[in-house]
């Protein structure tokens, strides 16, 4: 049997993070060997879980004379941890289920927590061979990543990887079954005979082995507010460099048959005088112009110049240079709000909670039409976008619902649509939702 390795070293990882750290805390440590591989670079103090009893006592006798504390610790993604707030600089998990709010909990600011781990469906063709499926078919970043931002972390970095398990003969795979026993649940030679043979039937007729794919992600994130602040910067620095670049471009370079039909639902929605907030309202483009023409339009936005610009482009409308996510204001304050192209800049993370502010500004029975991802972006930078750094981030189409849906609104239509930019197709989630009465 071989098995190919991931191509970067969790264990590398671990020691630059505890190098540079002076508390850890390796959650599941199993009977403390690989702990013990890293003893070079361990902080002032390090503690180990472990909930098997026998690998407890065996992580207890190699690890406590060397002054590690070993906890015997049940460790779910519900259970709490038995540590104080802020306790570890390092939180370390290799292969064991982790809480995503109690990591978030015990890592001090500045801290990191570095998990690599099997993705749920890492072994399904392997399985389906059996007749098996996946026990835990939700095992990965998709389900973690969202969890671990909300629970306040900074992603900074999502790798996952699909590599190869290969048997040269039916003996190993029989071998690696008993040793995982939960991937084929029962599973003995007697009564997965017929699978067995089927699969040296492939051999006998010449294939060189039997081989599955495998999988393996690793997911690196920090406590402290460095990187989303830093996501904002480079939003606002940007687009003060981009502002006049991009008013040009959106008119000539992206055909885009959905902004007008969105900004015809607003018009077509609300009442001529009506009270609209335009969140990241940039330059004052068409969109905004004709807005501002019907409704009493409130746009606000992160860069100077883009406001800058507005307020030239729209002389009847205000505009506020500011930060949306430390926007200030009055319950019930508008009718509708509009945020074309913007809620895809915010720090990842923060959408869910803004949504939820945002909503308390919109009277019952008010409209939001936004634009947001289509598919997820754990945030990144794109270095040279239209000529500056530029930061993004994104969330399923699922999740957009919910957060839209949690911040009080009806979701009424949610809608993919493909846009060109330099004719290239790039989709956005439209949604149109309605905040419900008594919301
Ligand atoms: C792609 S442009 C879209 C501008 C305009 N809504 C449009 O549809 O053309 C994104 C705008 O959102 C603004 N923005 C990004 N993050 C923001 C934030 N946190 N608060 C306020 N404005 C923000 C940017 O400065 C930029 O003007």
């Amino acid at each position: 049997m071989s098995d190919e390795q991931p191509p970067w070293s969790y264990a590398l990882r671990a020691t630059e993070l505890m190098r540079g750290a002076s508390s850890v805390v390796d959650l599941g440590t199993g009977g403390g060997e690989r702990l013990m591989e890293l003893r070079d670079a361990w902080p002032a103090r390090v503690t180990a879980t472990e909930e098997y009893p026998p690998n407890f006592q065996l992580a207890t006798d190699r690890l406590a004379p060397l002054g590690v504390r070993v906890a015997s610790v049940r460790l779910t993604e519900m259970d709490p941890l038995p540590f104080n707030d802020a306790e570890f600089g390092v939180v370390l998990n290799r292969h064991s289920a982790f809480n995503c709010a109690e990591v978030a909990r015990v890592l001090a600011p500045g801290g990191t927590f570095l998990t690599q781990q099997v993705h749920g469906r890492s072994a399904e063709e392997l399985q389906a061979a059996f007749g098996a499926e996946p026990l835990w078919p939700d095992a990965s970043p998709d389900r973690y990543v969202p969890r671990l931002a909300e629970a306040g972390l900074d992603i900074v970095n999502v790798l996952t990887w699909t590599g190869h398990v290969t048997f040269t003969d039916v003996g190993a795979l029989v071998y690696y079954l008993r040793a995982v026993p939960w991937l084929v649940p029962g599973f003995s030679v007697a009564t997965h005979v017929d699978s067995l043979l089927r699969l040296q039937h492939r051999l006998d007729a010449g294939e060189a082995a039997l081989t599955f794919p495998t999988r393996l992600y690793l997911i690196e994130a920090k406590r402290g507010l460095d990187q989303r602040t830093e996501a904002r910067r480079i939003v606002a620095e940007g687009y003060d460099r981009i502002a006049e670049t991009y008013a040009a471009w959106s008119r000539s370079r992206v055909v885009d048959e959905a902004r007008p039909r969105y900004a015809s639902v607003l018009l077509a929605s609300l009442p001529p005088g009506a009270r609209l907030l335009e969140l990241g309202c940039g330059g004052g483009g068409p969109s905004t112009r004709q807005l501002a023409e019907r409704f009493v339009l409130t746009g606000v936005d992160i860069s100077a110049t883009q406001v800058g610009m507005a307020r030239v482009n729209v002389p009847t409308a205000t505009f506020v240079q500011q930060d949306m996510l430390t926007l200030d204001v009055a319950e019930d304050s508008f009718d509708g709000v509009a945020a074309f192209y913007t809620l895809t800049h915010l720090p990842y993370g923060e959408l869910p909670r803004f949504l939820r502010k945002m909503g308390g500004w919109v009277r019952a029975g008010g409209l939001l039409v936004a634009t947001l991802s289509s598919g997820p972006n754990w945030g990144q930078v794109e270095p040279d976008w239209l000529g500056a750094p530029m930061y993004f981030s994104g969330y399923s189409m699922d999740d957009n619902k919910r957060f839209v849906e949690e911040a009080g609104f009806q979701v009424r239509t949610a809608t993919v649509e493909t846009i060109h930019e330099d004719g290239r197709p790039v989709a956005f989630l439209w949604v149109v939702a309605q905040k419900r009465t008594g919301a």
